[in-house]
């Protein structure tokens, strides 16, 4: 049942159009909502009036429409809904989805939106089988867009295939199924995580920091909202955009870090990603500290900070079912991880170099080695979000089985 659920439903041209009447019809039965984007083309096989008159809303048509910008906005559009359905999808929308143009309302909307897109294909049977629209199928595959048919069988054009739209019902029965695993496996569950540098003032001016960007912990926080999870993240001062969905606790020093985390137990997972500073001043000035024109520079005595992973690990109460620590090492990365795997007392390091040249802290990629107490596994360099997708997925997995 799709009750309390809503589709943005892309009509792009195609005979296979008058189909979509159907399938809205459906989603109604079903209790969902359905909100209709028409391109020009698919003006010619429908007709806005007959598609707000079974879906029961406003029909949208122009991206330049000042009303509708007013009133909802394109961005909106796209993100209101639980999921995108482009049915038909032509070659032509398929060529731009791919390429990442937005032309058009449709095309702008989806390249806007951040939530699952469907994709109906329907067109002749060359075009469907030209090497140009297999390439962009391919491509929009890896970009994570789902696709239900073509069909096979005779055309409107009079030729025999693949080609055709799938059925209203298929259709329908692919968005109830998207939108359960929507849902994702981390449903219900709730990941805190670490993120980012820690700043330790030396005086109301000056602090002992570090060169984290935040970049990976930051993913891992998108990849496990993705994934379903109520997501906290603990961040340290960083440069980056708030990743959506997730509740971002904004923490200076490495005992301020602490206090947050802590307070937040009990999680189901903790991931301690930041690149906490190992030491502070002593006594932090109250005043800016003057040169003194002598050449005598200060005596900073320093203290060693909470080990933040090492404290929820070894939580009395409330260790999560799973903590996993990060090392960054400059040599001997995985002989050094398996030995902080043992000291921090946590259940998985994800491990990598980044020694000079290694482009890894501040950087958008990452090499890293997952090293657990019976394993060590390689992974080949990716971008960061890809390494949080991955690890997320791995994570939620073992928390299944515990
Ligand atoms: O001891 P080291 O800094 O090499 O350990 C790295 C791991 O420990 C990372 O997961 C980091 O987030 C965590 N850590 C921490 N609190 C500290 C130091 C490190 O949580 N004070």
């Amino acid at each position: 049942m799709l009750t309390g659920k809503k589709i943005l439903l892309i009509i792009s041209g195609g005979i296979a159009a008058y189909k979509c009447l159907e399938l809205i019809r459906l989603i109604k039965k079903q209790g969902g909502s359905v909100q209709v984007i028409l391109t020009k083309a698919g003006e010619k096989f429908v007709t806005p009036l007959s598609v707000a008159s079974l879906s029961g809303e406003k029909v949208f048509t122009d991206l330049f429409n000042l009303t509708d910008e007013t009133e909802i906005g394109h961005i909106e559009l796209s993100r209101a809904a639980d999921l995108v359905v482009v049915a038909p999808a032509s070659a032509d929308i398929m060529a731009r989805m791919a390429n990442g143009i937005a032309s058009d309302l449709a095309t702008t909307a989806l390249l806007a939106t951040d939530k699952p897109v469907l994709v109906a294909p329907a067109m002749n049977v060359r075009m469907w089988e030209h090497a140009a629209t297999q390439r962009n199928i391919e491509t929009l595959k890896s970009d994570g867009i789902l696709f239900v048919g073509p069909d096979e069988g005779d055309m409107a054009c009079g030729e025999f295939g693949p080609g055709r739209m799938s059925e209203p019902a298929e259709i329908l029965a692919v968005i109830n199924e998207s939108l359960s695993e929507a849902a994702g496996p981390l449903d219900g569950k709730t990941v805190l995580i670490t993120a980012g540098p820690t700043h330790e003032p030396i005086d109301p001016v000056r602090y002992i920091a570090n060169r984290s960007s935040g970049k990976q912990g930051y993913a891992l926080a998108q990849a496990a909202y993705d994934l379903g999870a109520r997501v906290i993240l603990v961040s340290g001062p960083v440069n980056l955009p708030l990743p959506e969905g997730v509740e971002v606790l904004p923490v200076e020093t490495a005992s301020d870090m602490l206090s947050a985390c802590l307070e937040e137990l009990p999680v189901d997972i903790a991931i301690c990603a930041a690149a906490v500073a190992d030491w502070r001043v002593e006594t932090p000035a109250n005043e800016k500290m003057k040169k003194q024109g002598t050449g005598d520079v200060p005596d900073l005595s320093l203290r060693q900070n909470p080990d933040i992973l090492h404290t929820i690990a070894n939580h009395q109460t409330a260790r999560p079912k799973l903590v996993i620590g990060f090392a960054a090492e400059t040599q001997d990365v995985i002989e050094n991880a398996q030995q902080k795997l043992k000291s921090k007392g946590c259940d998985l390091i994800v491990a990598n170099n980044v020694g000079s040249g290694s482009d890894v802290m501040g950087g958008a990629k990452n090499t890293v080695h997952i090293v657990s107490h019976e394993t060590v596994k390689d992974w080949p360099e990716m971008p960061k979000r890809q390494v949080a997708n991955q690890l997320m997925a791995l994570l939620a997995e073992q928390l299944e089985s515990k």
